[in-house]
């Protein structure tokens, strides 16, 4: 064989396996599918991954394994996917962050609206209000007494600037008036385990994390962040219902792609997202944990993306006017 004919060989074999950026994805997936996280593993992203990736598993016949890339509240797991190839084996779950960062970062490295594929939307998470178990407070109202009381004293977890938990410990100061000493982790798994080991004094997490710890009494727990009560901890109540009036932090998940993956790849993976929403086990988990499945009009790659669009919209400009910067 001649070395042409070997060079055009090895050009068809590599297009073949959809190798080349943006290739077209023929026979997808044929190896691995990389679902990247951008917080701690056995966080609540993580966990809503790892869900999702196992159901996502069983449907496409090839693994999606989990790779948690941590930093900078999200946003460096995001820059990595933006610019990875668009083959279709890296893909990227995100919460709010994806939308917060356009305002709490001013240097962005990646456009959210410009440089990815959307998936779908996933679930809806609430959050709830921590405290280490020896801390004295029993309820709302003795927490906020004693916080403004104690506020040189009392830290405040978050896994960086622009996570959730992070978004919602400073509704939380703002909402009591006071500003806390804060102690961001590379998630809220690390930020959990200071708070059982009562290295730090509070923490606004989601109840994809928090449940199995309220349930066996190893935190103080002061209410959930939505503005009803969930399911999945029907006596808990709201801050909202507790005198803390408007306090609304629901916590939404979309699957992303970097911009230019072929289009029979986002199908697959859109139906594969879809059938997981469907499969019982998922749903059993989810529902355990307090995650509500979005939808079916939000599992769609428009679905995600008006949301994020309008998610910028709207906080974009709250961010910029309060001046609250993470760079
Ligand atoms: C995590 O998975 O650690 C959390 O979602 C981080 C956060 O609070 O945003």
């Amino acid at each position: 064989m001649s070395n042409a004919i070997r060079a055009i060989a090895a050009a068809c074999a590599i297009a073949a396996a959809g190798w080349g950026a943006g290739a077209p994805a023929q026979g997808y997936p044929s190896r691995t599918v990389t679902l990247v996280v951008p917080f701690a593993a056995g966080g609540p992203t993580d966990v809503v991954a790892r869900t999702l990736g196992a159901a996502m598993t069983r449907t496409m016949g090839q693994t999606v394994v989990i790779e948690n890339k941590l930093g900078a509240g999200g946003t460096i797991a995001a820059n990595y996917v933006a610019k990875a190839q668009p083959d279709g084996y890296t893909i990227f779950i995100h919460h709010n962050g994806m939308a917060t960062a356009t305002g709490l970062y001013r240097k962005l490295p990646f456009n959210p609206l410009a440089d990815f594929e959307y998936i779908g939307q996933v679930a809806d998470v609430p959050m709830t209000l921590l405290a280490k178990k020896d801390l004295p407070p029993d309820n709302l109202r003795e927490l906020i007494a004693y916080v403004r009381l104690n506020k040189e004293r009392i830290n405040l977890a978050n896994a960086g600037l622009g996570a959730v938990s992070h978004l919602c410990g400073m509704l939380f100061q703002q909402a009591v008036g006071v500003e806390l000493t804060t102690i961001p982790f590379s998630g809220t798994a690390p930020a959990m385990t200071a708070l059982l080991g009562g290295q730090v004094d509070m923490l606004c997490d989601q109840t994809t994390q928090t449940i199995p710890q309220i349930k066996a009494q190893k935190v103080k727990f002061y209410g959930v962040t939505t503005l009803q009560r969930i399911q999945a901890l029907p006596d808990a109540p709201t801050l909202d219902e507790q005198g803390l009036k408007d306090f609304e932090v629901v916590v939404w998940h979309g699957v992303y792609a970097p911009k230019g993956t072929p289009r029979e790849a986002l199908d697959k993976l859109n139906a594969a997202l879809r059938a997981s929403l469907k499969d019982p086990d998922v749903a059993a988990k989810f529902a355990e944990l307090g995650a509500q499945i979005v939808p079916e009009s939000k599992q769609t790659p428009a679905g995600l993306r008006d949301w994020l669009k309008s998610e910028i919209d709207k906080w974009q400009p709250v961010i910029r006017k309060a001046g609250v910067y993470a760079d």
